[in-house]
């Protein structure tokens, strides 16, 4: 007879290089047991926040990561073989350990997640369970509203907009697929909008994998949004909301201590106003690290003004729990983006989460701009039954494989839709 022990020792740790959705390579670690094997990829983000988990990657041209694989080969591998595969907290601990800093400059936060992933993933298989069956455990789960990508400003887009993401958001709908399906509908039909406008060049796919229109403002792509989304039907505010993430890092000079926006420069107190009168105007509700990271007392101002918005920090806290300490003792926001390569380890993304909750944050689990093809964030926000999931344009293979992950999860195992609830939790 097989002790249950042996059946879940790790066998095998094993780094690889593969593609990522910008054609970088990236860390695929696989993880084996005796009887399963299962790989968690790191994803890689362009519009970091500063103090985000250290990425290792080699110092060439094309960008490789030779060094973070040979460190999973020896180093990982000589410290998780014979480690329980259940153990989860010990592997990310032993990670820790194995680094020595607090933002893992030594190993790579990409190395330390994608083994941490693998290691769950490799787990939920050994025990012949769905992923967000093994991460949820007792929670109760609900699929969680998407914000889709639709169109793409700022490092990930073609130099027109300077606001990073022009989100929208199916809210009014009773299941994950009908908010899926007319949010298709609307993303079609703004495509037809801009080929219309602007030539088929307008339509080009941003590194999210929605569209980066010649449109000179950001009023402009907000006004487009709100126009295709009553020309589908709908009405903004009732079934569709729309959502930003300024990425206000990117936008801040530190010199003169101003932002550059719309081609104009703007105090911390004008981009204030200037945010609320684009939340009344264009149902905002949700605005994502709308000034720079270090700025916390700027979120709570804003947050304090904007009652029914969801101010939502993502380099503010870059998912380490002594920087959400901060924002929810100063009370900065109302969501935390939940990005497991910020912190380097699934067990930290979790007790992230679960802090963010306890202190009354909605939770966005999120891909990263450079992604792979891994649903696995799509079991991560099941199983923490987050409120919202941020994975670009329900288009390009890295980002839809999120969103059929969550069709299916649904259909299989009749999930109800988080919906229009999460807006009575803010
Ligand atoms: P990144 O940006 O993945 O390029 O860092 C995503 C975001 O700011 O939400
Ligand atoms: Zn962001």
């Amino acid at each position: 007879m097989v002790m249950s022990s042996e059946v879940f020792s790790i066998r095998r740790v094993k780094g690889l290089e593969v593609l990522d959705s910008r054609g970088n390579f990236t860390l695929r670690v696989c993880v084996s047991t005796d009887f399963v094997t299962d790989c968690g990829d790191a994803p890689s983000g362009a519009s970091k926040g500063s103090m985000e988990a250290h990425e290792l990657v080699d110092d060439s041209f094309p960008r490789r990561v030779s060094k973070a694989v040979e460190l999973v080969n020896t180093l990982v591998a000589q410290s998780l073989v014979g480690v329980d595969v259940r153990s989860q907290w010990r592997v990310d601990t032993l990670l820790r350990g194995l680094d020595g800093t607090p933002n893992f400059s030594k190993i790579g936060g990409n190395t330390a997640i994608a083994t941490s992933i693998a290691v769950a993933k490799t787990a939920a298989s050994a025990l012949g369970m769905e992923y967000f069956e093994y991460i949820g455990g007792a929670r109760r789960k609900r699929i969680p509203v998407p914000l889709l990508n639709f169109i793409n400003g700022g490092l990930h887009g073609a130099g027109f907009l300077d606001i990073q993401e022009f989100l929208v958001i199916p809210l009014g709908f009773s299941s994950f697929r009908d908010a899926l399906i007319e949010s298709v509908k609307v993303f079609q039909l703004l495509k037809k909008e801009l080929v219309s406008r602007f030539g088929k060049s307008a339509v080009m796919a941003g590194d999210e994998g929605g569209f980066s229109p010649p449109v000179k403002s950001s009023v402009d792509a907000l006004g487009l949004l709100s126009k295709v989304i009553e020309s589908a039907g709908f009405t903004l505010g009732k079934e569709f909301f729309l959502g930003l993430d300024v990425a206000g890092s990117n936008l801040f000079d530190k010199r003169k201590a101003l932002y550059r926006l719309n081609g104009r420069e703007f105090t911390a107190g004008e981009l204030m106003d200037y945010y609320r009168e684009l939340a009344s105007t264009y149902k905002l509700v949700y605005l994502e690290d709308p000034f720079h990271e270090g700025d916390f007392d700027s979120f709570s101002a804003l947050q304090r003004m904007l009652s029914s918005t969801i101010v939502v920090g993502d380099d503010l806290y870059v998912t380490n729990q002594e920087r959400l300490l901060i924002g929810c003792k100063s009370k900065s926001t109302r969501g935390v983006i939940v990005k497991p390569n910020q912190v380097g380890t699934l067990t930290d993304a979790i007790e992230f989460a679960e802090m963010a909750l306890g202190c009354g944050n909605l939770r966005v689990v999120s891909h990263r701009s450079g992604d792979t093809e891994d649903p696995f964030i799509a079991d991560l926000a099941v199983g923490l039954s987050s409120e919202f999931i941020k994975t670009g344009a329900p288009a390009r293979g890295e980002r839809t494989s999120k969103y059929n992950r969550l069709l299916y999860i649904e259909e299989e195992y009749s999930l109800e839709y988080a919906g229009r609830r999460v807006l009575t939790m803010i």
